[in-house]
C-alpha cells in the first residue's frame, strides 16, 4: 500500500487537507495523525472493520482496547451509559487535554474497541490537528499510538514512518508532539477512582478533584504478582533493540552506578550507551552518552524520552543504562515508561 504523507500546520489549518484525511477516515481508511501526546492511528471508531485494520498495521493482541477520540462533550453523549459529577468535572478542567477517562459504554460502541469489556475509553485531544480531523470525520476516531506494538509511541511524523510506512493509508505531519508521553487513563467506574496508566495530566493535579485517587499498583511496580488492571500495562512497552537498565536514586548515586557499570561492560566488549541529562552529562566519559532533557525541566525529559530511546536503536548500542528521575508530577509517567521500556530492570542505588 502507497502511505501518502501530508503536512498540515497546526497553527493555520488547511481544511482542504484536512478534508482529504477525514473522507479517507469515513472510507474505513487508516489516518495518523498528531495529537499533544503521541501521534495516533486513526480509524472510524464506529466502524468494525475499519478498526480491524488498526490492530492488523500494529499488530496489536486483540485483547487490548482502544481510546475514542471527541472532539466535543455532545459526542461523547451517545458513546456512554452516563457521566458522573466527578467526570463533569474532570471534563471541564482537562478536556481538551491528556486526560482519558472510562466511562460505562453505550450498545453503538462495537465490543472490538473495548476488546469487551463494558467501559469505554475516551478523551479529547488538546491538538487543533486532531479536534479539526474529528470533527470533519463526524464520527468518534479510534487511535492507538501510531508505532508497531512493543515500540516506543511515535513523538513525531518520522517515527510514524519508520513504523508504519506501506501499512495505512495517511500520515499527517504536524510537527513534533508536546508532551510525548501518553494520555493519564483514569477509571471513576470502581469503587475508588483508580489511576491506570500515569500520563500528562499528574496525580497531583487529580487530587484537586479527586482527594481519594490512588494508583494501580501495576503501574509503579513491575511483577508477576501484579496483574495491572488496563490490559495495555501487562504487555512489554516502549522496548528499545537493546536491554535497558535504569538507576534509581540520589543522582550522584546513579552517576557512580552507571560509571562503574559502564566501565564493566565496555571491558567485557559491549557498546554502552548512557541515557543521561543536562545535569549529568559532564561525568561521563565512556559510552554513547544521549540527553534526554534537564531534570530542572521533567517536562522536556517527557517530550523527548521516545525519541531518545529510537536513537539508541539507530546507535546500535548492546546495553542502555538510563537515569532514574525523581517520580513526583510528570516524573511519576516518565519512571513508568522507563520501568516498561527496561522490563522492569531498575536497580536501587
Ligand atoms: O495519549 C494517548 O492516549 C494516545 C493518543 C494517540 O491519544 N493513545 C494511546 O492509545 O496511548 P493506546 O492504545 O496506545 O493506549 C491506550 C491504553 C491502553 O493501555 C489500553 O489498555 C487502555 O488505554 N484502555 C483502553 N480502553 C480501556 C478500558 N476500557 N479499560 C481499561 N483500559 C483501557
Ligand atoms: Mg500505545
Amino acid at each position: 500500500m502507497d502511505t501518502k504523507i501530508i503536512n498540515i500546520n497546526k497553527e493555520n489549518i488547511d481544511e482542504e487537507l484536512i478534508m482529504e484525511a477525514s473522507s479517507l477516515i469515513k472510507d474505513g481508511k487508516l489516518v495518523a495523525f498528531p495529537t499533544e501526546t503521541v501521534y495516533g492511528l486513526g480509524a472510524n471508531g464506529l466502524d468494525e472493520s475499519a478498526v480491524k485494520g488498526i490492530f492488523n498495521a500494529k499488530g496489536r493482541p486483540q485483547d487490548n482496547p482502544l481510546i475514542l477520540h471527541i472532539y466535543n462533550v455532545e459526542q461523547l453523549i451517545p458513546l456512554v451509559k452516563d457521566v458522573s459529577d466527578i467526570a463533569l468535572e474532570c471534563i471541564k478542567k482537562f478536556w481538551p487535554g491528556p486526560l482519558t477517562m472510562l466511562f460505562k459504554k453505550s450498545n453503538i460502541v462495537p465490543d472490538i474497541i473495548t476488546a469487551g469489556l463494558d467501559t469505554v475509553a475516551i478523551r479529547m485531544p488538546n491538538n487543533p490537528i486532531a479536534l479539526e480531523l474529528i470533527r470533519k470525520s463526524n464520527t468518534p476516531i479510534a487511535a492507538p499510538s501510531a508505532n508497531l506494538s512493543g515500540k516506543p509511541s511515535p513523538t513525531s511524523a518520522n517515527h510514524v514512518i519508520q513504523d508504519l510506512d506501506g501499512k495505512i493509508d495517511m500520515i499527517i505531519d504536524g510537527g513534533i508532539t508536546g508532551v510525548g508521553l501518553e494520555s493519564t487513563v483514569l477509571d471513576l467506574s470502581g469503587d475508588v477512582p483508580l489511576i491506570l496508566r500515569p500520563g500528562g495530566v499528574t496525580i497531583e493535579d487529580l487530587k484537586e478533584f479527586i482527594p481519594n485517587i490512588t494508583q494501580d499498583k501495576g503501574t509503579i511496580i513491575e511483577s508477576a504478582d501484579i496483574t495491572p488492571k488496563s490490559p495495555g500495562q501487562k504487555y512489554r512497552h516502549y522496548a528499545p533493540k537493546a536491554e535497558m537498565i535504569v538507576f534509581d536514586g540520589e543522582i550522584e548515586d546513579i552517576v557512580e552506578g552507571i560509571t562503574n557499570r559502564t566501565n564493566e561492560l565496555i571491558n567485557k566488549g559491549l557498546r554502552v550507551g548512557i541515557m543521561a541529562t543536562e545535569e549529568t552529562k559532564n561525568n561521563y566519559t565512556l559510552g554513547t552518552v544521549l540527553i534526554v532533557g534537564s531534570r530542572e525541566n521533567k517536562e522536556s525529559i517527557a517530550a523527548n524520552l521516545f525519541n531518545t530511546i529510537r536513537l539508541f536503536d539507530d546507535k546500535n548500542v548492546d546495553i542502555i543504562l538510563a537515569e532514574g528521575i525523581e517520580s513526583d508530577n510528570i516524573g511519576m509517567a516518565i519512571m513508568n515508561r522507563m520501568m516498561k521500556a527496561s522490563g522492569g530492570k531498575i536497580i536501587k542505588v
